[in-house]
């Protein structure tokens, strides 16, 4: 019997759509699902009809985390002479394009840390979030004890990473840890409207921003300051700024490029 193919590809115009498809375990996060995200991110951004990728899984899981039955066995040496998480989960980081994730349903340990390393997390009211790897003895380990701080604060990220705490939609709203919640039933078509809305724009602008926002977490004010500053004296290079500026002015809409 052939295993089901662990993701589904589409695209919606210059939206590139990814379906997390391991329903059985509730999406869980094994080497040939991470393997085929990883390709399929990579595809789309290299792309040129694509200007922003959306991740989605069920209506019951986003992702309930790295699968446990895979790494119920493995050794240290295994992990490390592997690059277990570095090797295949860490792609995501090359992306320039936008990537959106529309979360329903559970978002747990490796799944709330994939959300995470997204632009922009749309949930569904019904989402769940948290980082229960204390259950097993085990640790965030996908840039939650990294990520989940810069995002909802310190305090915040040390009760859920040591109690295992479960943030319903609503207190991940709040926090900080979302962009934004919507009716279950209106996730996809919500989310992937926001993604064409962001498509439309020009592409160079959009991972101009993104790089210059990503700086904001990895660099001290002062620096970050100088990328945005460089970043924005490189918009004056953008045929596609000039047609901004140009056919605002004449209180026209403009006519993107991409370039
Ligand atoms: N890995 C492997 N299989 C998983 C899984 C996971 N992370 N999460 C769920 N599954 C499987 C279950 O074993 C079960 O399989 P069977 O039907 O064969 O028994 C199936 O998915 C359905 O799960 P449940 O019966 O448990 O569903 P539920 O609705 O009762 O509970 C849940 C849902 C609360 C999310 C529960 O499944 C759960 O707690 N899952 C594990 C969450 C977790 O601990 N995640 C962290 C993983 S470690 C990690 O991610 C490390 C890292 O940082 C990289």
């Amino acid at each position: 019997m052939t295993p089901e193919h662990p993701i589904r590809v589409e695209t919606h115009g210059r939206v590139g759509l990814i379906t997390l498809n391991r329903p059985q375990q509730l999406n869980a996060l094994n080497d040939a699902l991470m393997d085929a995200l990883g390709a399929a991110l990579k595809s789309f951004d290299a792309d040129p009809g694509i200007g922003a990728i959306v991740i989605t899984g069920s209506d019951k899981a986003f992702a309930a985390g790295a699968d446990i039955a895979a790494m119920a066995d493995w050794s240290y040496m295994d992990v490390h002479l592997d690059n277990f998480i570095t090797r295949n989960w860490e792609t995501i980081r090359e992306i320039r394009k936008p990537v959106l994730a529309a979360v329903a349903g559970y978002a747990m340990g490796g799944g709330c840390e994939l959300a995470l390393a997204c632009d922009v997390i749309v949930a569904a009211e019904s989402a769940r979030f948290a980082l229960p790897e204390v259950q097993l003895a085990m640790l965030p380990g996908a840039g939650g004890t990294q990520r989940l701080p810069r995002a909802i604060g310190k305090a915040k990220a040390m009760d859920m990473c040591l109690s295992a705490r479960i943030l319903d939609a609503a207190e991940a709203d709040r926090y900080g840890l979302v962009s934004r919640v919507v009716p279950d039933a209106e996730l996809l078509e919500h989310t992937l409207a926001l993604a064409e809305r962001i498509a439309a724009f020009s592409l160079p602008a959009l991972m101009a921003i993104k790089e210059s926002v990503n700086r904001a977490w990895e660099s001290p004010l002062s620096e970050g300051i100088l990328f945005e500053r460089r970043a924005l004296h490189a918009r004056f290079a953008s045929s596609d700024a000039h047609e901004g500026m140009h056919a605002f002015l004449v209180k026209r809409k403009p006519e993107f490029q991409h370039r």
